[in-house]
């Protein structure tokens, strides 16, 4: 697969679709300090076992891999990414050594503040924070944990620090125009970039009963910011960003469970466990982890990777069809989102 192993020369991984794929998620843990409810089941999760989760070395095998292949992106995350020992060495190495060009993580930002100067001085591209309302009763609702001052000043100091900032915010049927327009004032003054989250159906729950509101999130962020005007970008986002009047920074919409951004999808995903996504909506299409295991090399990790992505889903509604049951039982703590 790869064409000069001497001068670890690098190719360009396409899809059957003729999609370029060069950003890869990586959850390195299923375990969180917040038990978000859309994200997790009330009665918590059975985490698993250390042995089923990548070491931090196989992880590596599989980045050094994923850049030989023509990955440029790498987005680190859970469960909670710093919820596992070493993550913060892990990200060095990743960036110091293996050379990520573009390394990101998310992450709740509930033990970030620690970690930021670390973060900026190896260079982060940029820190995703899950942050959904900034009342702290209802914030202990969400995420069944009394935690909003310590992510609130993760926040701050990563503005101090100049690290580049987005701020993930899901949408669920319960949340209300006053919680939204309080975020929003985050962006008055700050050069951040909120978007807000289409619920999706991960949350483990066995029925059908995930907190889908009623009216999308365009519609609704429309009718409160009635200035509110898309940004054309040609840079491959998940989100559509849009200015208001006034505002240092941007608010976004990811249309996760409408799935609109299929056609150009550029991303793979591998689970803690070691199970390759080419999308988040199917069940996993083969295990990376046992082929490690197993003694496979270098090449031949690279190519299963390249002979799944040429078997992808054109779009999530066709995985979620062919792969999975209905209603999506798998967590978001698991996948990593
Ligand atoms: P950027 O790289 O900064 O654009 O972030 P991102 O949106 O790719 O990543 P982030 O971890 O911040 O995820 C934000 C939300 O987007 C989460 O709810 C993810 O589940 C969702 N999301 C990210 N990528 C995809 C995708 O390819 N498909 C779908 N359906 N949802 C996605
Ligand atoms: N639907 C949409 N987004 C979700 N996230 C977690 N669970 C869900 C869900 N069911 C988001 C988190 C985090 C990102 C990784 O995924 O808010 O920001
Ligand atoms: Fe990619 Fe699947 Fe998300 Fe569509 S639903 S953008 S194919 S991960």
């Amino acid at each position: 697969m790869f064409t000069d192993t001497a001068t670890q020369a690098v190719s360009t991984l396409i899809d059957n679709f003729g999609r370029e794929i060069s950003y890869l998620r990586l959850s390195i843990t299923d375990r969180c300090n917040l038990r978000c409810r859309y994200c997790m089941p009330e009665e918590g999760v059975t985490f698993l076992d250390h042995s089923k989760i990548l070491s931090y070395e196989e992880m590596e095998t599989l980045v050094r891999v994923a850049l030989r292949l023509g990955i440029k992106k790498v987005r680190i995350t859970g469960g909670e990414p710093f919820a596992r020992k070493g993550c913060m060495d892990f990200l060095e190495r990743l960036k110091l050594q293996l050379g990520v060009p573009a390394l990101h993580v998310t992450t709740n930002g509930v033990v970030l503040q620690q970690y930021l100067a670390d973060l900026k001085r190896i260079g982060i591209s940029g820190i995703n924070l899950s942050l959904d309302t900034i009342n702290r009763g209802r914030f202990e609702n969400i995420t069944r944990r009394d935690q909003l001052d310590s992510v609130l000043s993760s926040f701050y100091e990563a503005l101090r620090l100049s690290i580049p900032l987005k701020v993930n915010s899901v949408i669920q049927a319960d949340t209300t125009d006053d919680e939204i327009v309080e975020l929003a004032k985050l962006i008055t003054m700050h050069p951040v970039s909120l978007r807000f989250i289409e619920l999706m159906p991960f949350s483990g729950k066995k029925s059908g009963a995930d907190n889908t509101p009623a009216i999308s999130v365009e519609e609704r962020l429309r009718s409160l910011f009635p200035g509110m005007t898309e940004i054309s970008s040609d840079v491959i986002e998940t989100a559509r960003i849009f200015h208001i009047p006034g505002a240092a920074g941007t608010v976004g919409i990811i249309e996760g469970h409408s799935r609109k951004f299929c056609s150009t999808c550029n991303k793979i995903r591998i689970t803690s466990q070691g199970i390759l996504k080419t999308c988040l909506y199917d069940r996993g299409v083969c295990d990376l982890r046992s082929l490690i295991r197993e003694g496979a090399d270098d090449e031949q990790v690279a190519n299963v990777i390249v002979n799944r992505v040429s078997k992808r889903y054109e779009h999530g509604k066709l995985a979620e069809e062919k792969t999975l049951q209905t209603p999506v039982q798998e967590t978001m703590s698991r996948i990593g989102g």
